[in-house]
């Protein structure tokens, strides 16, 4: 894909459907809201981890598409939901969430079934690759402490561990009542991917 810079996020077309090996990436619509809920968004197994409270109702699903489009209208990418491409069957989802025209923050979520084939180290390239598309000069994520599985697709993924941050989120879903240390990867994409310059902490 070319690389545009100076564009950032804002201008030009957005990405609205992404094709891996295995996986199609594409952006939420409205009707997808009870797919979502079912397949992972009420799992107390998929949402241990999350930064967002597990839904208990389906209004909480819409309101995360609210948010998702409401995020594609301001950039060129935002949410995706990860689907198989042969039969169109919801796996999760990932994304792009742009904090400034050159830095945005990744993440990945998959239903129970879909756990353990590689599918969210394939989707974090997708989302690397179209971040360094899009302009982005540094892509984070940030996961539990203790999020061992996590911490390894961001390895895989081609992430840069930058250190842990003490005490710095809350979990809503482990209830714990106050914050955790969290670990903090990045991936700096101003060179070329592959090269050392660009991943270097
Ligand atoms: C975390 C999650 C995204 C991983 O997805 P996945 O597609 O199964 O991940 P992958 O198959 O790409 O890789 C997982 C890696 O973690 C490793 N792993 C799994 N359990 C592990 C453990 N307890 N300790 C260390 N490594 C572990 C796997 O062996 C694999 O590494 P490998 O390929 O070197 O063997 C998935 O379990 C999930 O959606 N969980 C719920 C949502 C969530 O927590 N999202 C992340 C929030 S930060």
């Amino acid at each position: 894909m070319a690389i545009e810079r100076g564009n950032a996020g804002l201008k030009g077309p957005r990405h609205t459907t992404i094709r891996t090996e295995r996986l199609l990436l594409r952006k939420p619509r409205p009707d997808d809201a009870e797919s979502i809920f079912e397949r992972y968004a009420s799992d107390p197994d998929v949402t241990k981890y999350v930064g967002w409270p597990r839904h208990t109702s389906i209004e909480q699903t819409r309101s995360f598409l609210a948010f998702s489009e409401s995020q594609w209208a301001e950039w060129r990418a935002g949410p995706y939901l990860i689907v198989s491409p042969s039969t169109g069957s919801l796996l999760g989802s990932t994304g792009l969430e742009f904090e400034t025209t050159t830095r945005a923050q990744t993440g990945y979520v998959l239903a129970t079934d879909a756990w353990g084939r590689g599918y969210a180290t394939e989707a974090l390239i997708a989302m690397r690759d179209l971040a360094q598309t899009l302009g982005v000069h540094r892509l984070y994520a940030l996961c539990h402490a203790d999020h061992r599985p996590s911490a390894r697709v961001l390895e895989k993924g081609g992430m840069t561990f930058e250190g842990r941050l003490r005490r710095y989120a809350e979990f809503p879903n482990l209830g714990q009542g106050q914050p955790q240390d969290v670990l903090c990867y990045a991936a700096i994409l101003d060179f070329p991917s592959g090269t050392p310059e660009g991943n270097t902490p």
